[in-house]
């Protein structure tokens, strides 16, 4: 467990989980959003939720905040059921895509209209949003409106505004979808420092798998209507739980394909498949684990997609398609016959003749 000067909130001790969801099931009209949904978020952990568009990441925040209303379950914030609480009354900051700053007050009020609206004092509230503008390095910002500062500053507004409450549980529901690449990028990296710095616990809400990789301590794959794999970047790439998972997680996408396999040797692709028995099986091959140049298996190149560092490769094998990524790509050419090997082992997703 983490502790910090700004979040010492002495009544969480004792508990190593910060927010648990149990048995949540929530239904819009026909549509079951989840089914009895179950996750455990530790705290200080940087928690992503991560899913396709319209895979309920949006509507679990909003059931944690308690904007939203779940049918059957239970919502805990450091161990305590907060299912009757009012949004104001269960201590979450929240950041949101659009970040809803308050367009005619000034960075340093939007910054501490948290404090006003508890009735603490105006000197103490400028104080400390002060304090916090510097911590976010949007110091020089506070005289200005939203409108006279950048994309980037907006955001950081929002996030001090919503850290100035010293929350239990800091919400972001894809917090940085409206700025552009670069942008993107450093913010990314500057709220993983945030978190850190402050050991807040963090949920965070993206469709994007890599930026969910990049940042997170904890990932939960969602969709349709249930969380497919809690687990660490590493382990949900390296050991995705399902197909589901399996072909959410990686760019370009693994590659699924259907071998036969008959006394240790597959066909049409030639790989190590270790332990499998005789029979069909669909296997996932990272793109990155498919190597060109020689090996045991022989190929035509049917198309070349040149992506700066690297270049994705794509092979024919009899009626079989598989990707590759290759950093020197330059001898290569549409129609060329090249030898490949499959260099890592396969992730085995299913067994296609029982
Ligand atoms: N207030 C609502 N009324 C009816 N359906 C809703 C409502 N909010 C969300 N939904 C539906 O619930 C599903 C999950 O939505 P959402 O939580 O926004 O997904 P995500 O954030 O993962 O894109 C979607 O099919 C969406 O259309
Ligand atoms: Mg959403």
């Amino acid at each position: 467990m983490r502790t910090t000067p700004f979040f010492s909130d002495s009544s969480t001790e004792g508990s190593e989980i910060s927010t648990k969801l149990e048995g949540i099931t929530k239904k819009f009209g026909r549509l079951t959003v989840f089914d009895n949904l179950n996750l455990e978020i530790s705290r200080g952990e940087l928690f992503s939720l991560v899913g396709p568009s319209g895979s309920g990441k949006t509507t679990l925040l909003r059931i944690i905040a308690g904007l939203e209303i779940q049918d059957s379950g239970h919502v805990y914030i450091n161990s305590k059921a907060v299912d009757g609480l009012s949004p104001p009354r269960r201590n979450i900051g929240m950041v949101f895509q659009d970040y809803a700053l308050y367009p005619n007050k000034t960075v340093i009020d939007n910054i501490m209209s948290p404090l006003i609206v508890k009735n603490v004092k105006r000197s103490v509230a400028r104080k400390e949003a002060e304090e916090m503008a510097e911590r976010l390095s949007i110091g020089e910002t506070l005289a200005r409106k939203p409108a006279q500062i950048s994309g980037g500053q907006q955001q950081r507004v929002a996030l001090a505004r919503a850290l100035i409450k010293k929350p239990d549980v800091f919400l972001l529901d894809e917090p940085f979808s409206n700025l552009d690449a670069q942008l993107r990028f450093s913010a990314r990296k500057f709220l993983k420092e945030v978190q850190r710095e402050f050991g807040i616990t963090t949920i965070y809400v993206t469709h994007d798998q890599s930026e969910a990789l990049s940042i997170s301590d904890r990932v939960a794959i969602m969709g349709g209507g249930r969380v497919h794999q809690v687990g660490t970047p590493r382990e949900i790439y390296e050991a995705p739980s399902d197909e589901f998972v399996a072909m959410f997680i990686g760019s370009p996408p693994l590659n699924v394909i259907s071998v036969q396999v008959k006394g240790g040797n597959s066909t049409p692709i030639t790989m190590k498949l270790p332990g499998v028995s005789d029979g069909a099986f669909r296997v996932g091959i990272r793109p990155e684990g498919v190597t060109i140049g020689r090996g045991n298996n022989e190929a035509t190149v049917t198309s070349l997609e040149y992506a700066g560092r690297e270049t994705i490769v794509y092979l024919k094998v009899a009626e079989t398609e598989i990707r590759s990524i290759v950093f020197d790509a330059g001898l290569l050419k549409v129609g060329q016959k090249v030898k490949f090997d499959v260099q890592q082992s396969p992730l085995v997703l299913a067994r296609e003749d029982s």
